[in-house]
């Protein structure tokens, strides 16, 4: 059975929203589409108040939940400095931020409003460059598709981003359930299978394998987990978790915006701004910035939606609690 769902406000432009697309936007500029999302995301996770003790399940480098809890870094830094090993990425379609240099340390401008108690992530290099961050109380890995080494009702509040990246999902969802506390609460971001209707792999026949690979380089692959809302539903009723709120939140044009953008060229744009003098890159970042502030501040909505149907949402927030 379908949950009943309630939408979302959604926010209008203030001081506060731009100060924080541009905290967005500074830390992920090489990838614009990338900075939207990750803004839609902090906008909708915002309702919710991350009531200690708290986990970050898949927290990666924690940028993101840095930035979320009101953190700020210098100008200077951003997520690809740190990216060595490029050429990696090119032949094998590695994950070039899957690596950590020993003097890694994010230059922090304003500490957060609030603390996470606990970050998980399987890729070691990404948990060592969380803990740079003195965010997260304990950092573990920990691969998902595993139980969880935590006692029941531990946490009072569960944030997960990552879950369709996750195999085994219904065992990962019960894991969940069990180690929230009565009266906790689950927060879920998920990606629903209608991102498909906004790539490009409908034209297939006409564009042809290379051009595809060259312009997906492996997304859809990375996410077994990802299915239909109804699918997602039932995963979390199997699991005993139930929806208490289900807002979307991302819509088809963000989709359709976000498969295009600039991942085919990441990599030399990447290697050219970490190979000029610091000064250049410097410049050049603070006029970058500057207009993809302008330029997706109408991207940094949640209903944005420029087709002429409204489109299927491709990414929910789900607010579950554990039944008992
Ligand atoms: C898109 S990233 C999101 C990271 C972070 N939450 C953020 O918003 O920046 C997905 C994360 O899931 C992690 N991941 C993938 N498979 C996993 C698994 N089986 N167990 C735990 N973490 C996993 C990856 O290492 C990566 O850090």
């Amino acid at each position: 059975m379908q949950a009943s769902v309630t939408e979302s406000p959604v926010p209008t432009a203030t001081t506060s929203s731009l100060e924080k697309n541009r905290r967005f936007i500074n830390a992920y500029w090489l990838r614009p589409e990338n900075a939207f999302w990750m803004v839609l995301r902090s906008n909708a996770l915002s309702r919710v108040p991350m009531r200690a003790p708290s986990i970050d399940l898949s927290c990666g480098d924690g940028v993101f939940s840095f930035l979320h809890a009101g953190g700020r870094f210098d100008p200077s830094f951003d997520v690809f400095e740190a990216v060595r090993d490029l050429e990696r990425a090119n032949t094998e379609h590695a994950d070039v931020f899957d690596h950590v240099d020993d003097d890694y340390q994010p230059p922090i401008a304003r500490e957060p409003d609030w603390r996470m108690d606990c970050g998980t992530d399987v890729k070691p290099s990404l948990l060592a460059k969380a803990s740079r961050l003195g965010f997260y109380d304990r950092l573990l890995r920990q691969d998902h598709n595993e139980r969880l080494p935590f006692e029941n009702d531990a946490f009072q509040t569960v944030y997960c981003n990552a879950t369709y990246w996750v195999s085994e999902v219904d065992a990962f969802l019960r894991e969940i359930g069990r180690i929230t506390a009565p009266g906790g609460t689950i927060v879920l971001q998920v990606k629903l299978d209608a991102i498909k209707q906004f790539t490009f792999e409908k034209h297939r026949e006409v564009l042809g394998d290379h051009w595809l690979h060259l312009m997906g380089r492996g997304r859809l692959e990375t996410w077994p987990g990802l299915c239909d809302r109804r699918s997602w539903e039932r995963h979390f009723a199997a699991a005993g978790l139930d929806v208490q709120r289900a807002d979307a939140f991302v819509t088809g044009t963000h989709a359709h915006v976000w498969d295009i953008g600039l991942r085919p060229i990441a990599p030399m744009l990447i290697k050219t701004m970490n190979s000029i003098h610091a000064h250049l890159r410097k410049e050049i970042k603070r006029d970058w910035v500057d207009l993809f502030c302008d330029l997706l501040a109408p991207f940094c909505k949640a209903d944005l939606d420029l087709f002429t149907e409204p489109s299927e949402p491709v990414e929910m927030q789900y607010e579950l609690t554990p039944r008992r």
